[in-house]
């Protein structure tokens, strides 16, 4: 059994009194820390609610210069999206928590690593299963999957140890957000045919009515400026969050398989990278090689399956890495987003080393293609089905 664990402390209802739980049941003591990932809100209030509540130390740490250099932007380098659509929003922010938890775990001489998830959803397996890989010697504790504790029990079990809890106007809804975006679940939204209620989007609030420009400049795959306009990564997803957001695009609604084999039905809304997505796959369009690029696009939904399977901290994932900085080398360059109420979508792209070459495109005098090698070019490609189709094909006697 753990004497020591380091907590990843939201500050939330279930990690307050999961905090008292561990040092009452389980007899250890606990250490909390709580990161800016870039979610809504300020960490302000958790030292006191951590201390209160009878943790024996608390650290707040600003991740969010961390979590776009370091994570989000090998997901975009990646067009890293679960099932085709999901921008893993929170598998992102886990490894990363789960780092300086270890981090911290051995500054304070802990031997254990706790964390606030519930057994149904993916979030215990990202933090156990990178907490597995980066530091197999901690043990694992999960208060809220052993207590068996409803939303009550948990608010009279606050009530009866003095654990201040703010008031929660949420509950009706689990959310988790950071600067990459914000996962709603819950709620009447478990009815997989209900629509989303109003009130639940934040970040995609249509209130802009003239449409706009947005010029997104990249360097080997990386956002470096918006609107020619120079900042450190995690600032221009909160630019674009916002700015996007404004035009009410960057919603989804899906059924997605969760690792632990439930279908499970999610709202998202990311407007900032949903964007920076858009613009990045399109960029690559005229500065990756044909080859490469049906490759990497095979790739990377193995990739997104991983992050999002807790597996960031895995051999796989990282010998992928190495294949996709390598596929950036030249995507460098611009993209052009037009913004329209409820609508993104690219309306231009230009690249220093672009592989679209105008002479061989373009229809017009300017054409330098060879016309006359395709005729032997489209002979031999089609020699082998013209070969079967005489032989064996397609009459209706064969
Ligand atoms: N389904 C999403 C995922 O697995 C979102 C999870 C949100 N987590 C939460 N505690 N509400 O990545």
């Amino acid at each position: 059994m753990a004497k020591k664990v380091v907590l990843a402390y939201s500050g939330g209802l279930d990690t307050s009194v999961a905090v008292r739980w561990m040092i009452e049941n389980l007899g250890c003591e606990v250490v909390c820390l709580s990161a800016n990932v870039g979610q809504e809100g300020t960490l302000e209030g958790n030292r006191e609610k951590a201390l209160g509540a009878g943790a024996s130390a608390y650290e707040e740490l600003d991740l969010r210069e961390e979590f776009a250099r370091d994570y989000l932007a090998p997901v975009i380098k990646a067009n890293a999206l679960y099932e085709g659509k999901y921008p893993l929003v929170s598998a992102l922010s886990r490894p990363l928590i789960v780092k300086h938890q270890v981090a911290m775990a051995r500054k304070y001489g802990a031997d254990g690593i706790a964390h606030g998830c519930t057994g149904k959803g993916n979030d215990q397996v990202r933090f156990e299963v990178s907490s597995m890989a980066l530091a197999p010697d901690l043990e694992l504790v999960a208060p809220v999957r052993n207590w068996g504790f409803t939303r009550e029990d948990s608010v009279a079990y606050a009530a009866a140890h003095n654990i201040a809890v703010s008031a929660t106007k949420e509950k009706l809804y689990s959310i988790d957000d950071n600067l990459w975006g914000r996962a709603i679940e819950c709620g009447e939204m478990e009815d997989p045919w209900a629509t989303p209620p109003d009130g639940v989007w934040q970040l995609t609030k249509r209130t802009a009515t003239e449409p706009c420009d947005v010029v997104i400049s990249f360097e080997r795959g990386v956002p470096v400026a918006v609107d020619g306009v120079a900042a450190p990564l995690w600032e221009l997803i909160v630019a674009l969050n916002e700015k996007v957001g404004s035009y009410g695009w960057g919603r989804l609604d899906m059924v997605e398989n969760r690792r632990v084999g439930i279908k499970s039905r999610e709202t998202y809304e990311a407007p900032g990278a949903l964007a920076i997505m858009l613009a990045h796959a399109d960029l690559e369009s005229i500065t990756v090689e044909r080859d490469l690029q049906r490759e990497k696009t095979r790739l990377e939904s193995r990739y997104a399956e991983l992050v999002y399977d807790g597996l960031w901290f895995s051999p796989l994932k990282l010998a992928l890495d190495s294949f996709i900085e390598e596929s950036q080398r030249f995507v460098t360059g611009e993209v052009r987003l037009r913004c329209e109420p409820g609508r993104v979508y690219v309306t231009g792209r230009r690249a220093p080393k672009s592989l679209y070459d105008y002479g061989l495109a373009t229809y017009d005098a300017a054409d330098r293609f060879r016309h006359a090698d395709s005729e032997g070019f489209v002979q031999l490609w089609g020699l082998s089905v013209k070969t079967w189709a005489s032989i064996q094909g397609t009459s209706p006697e064969a």
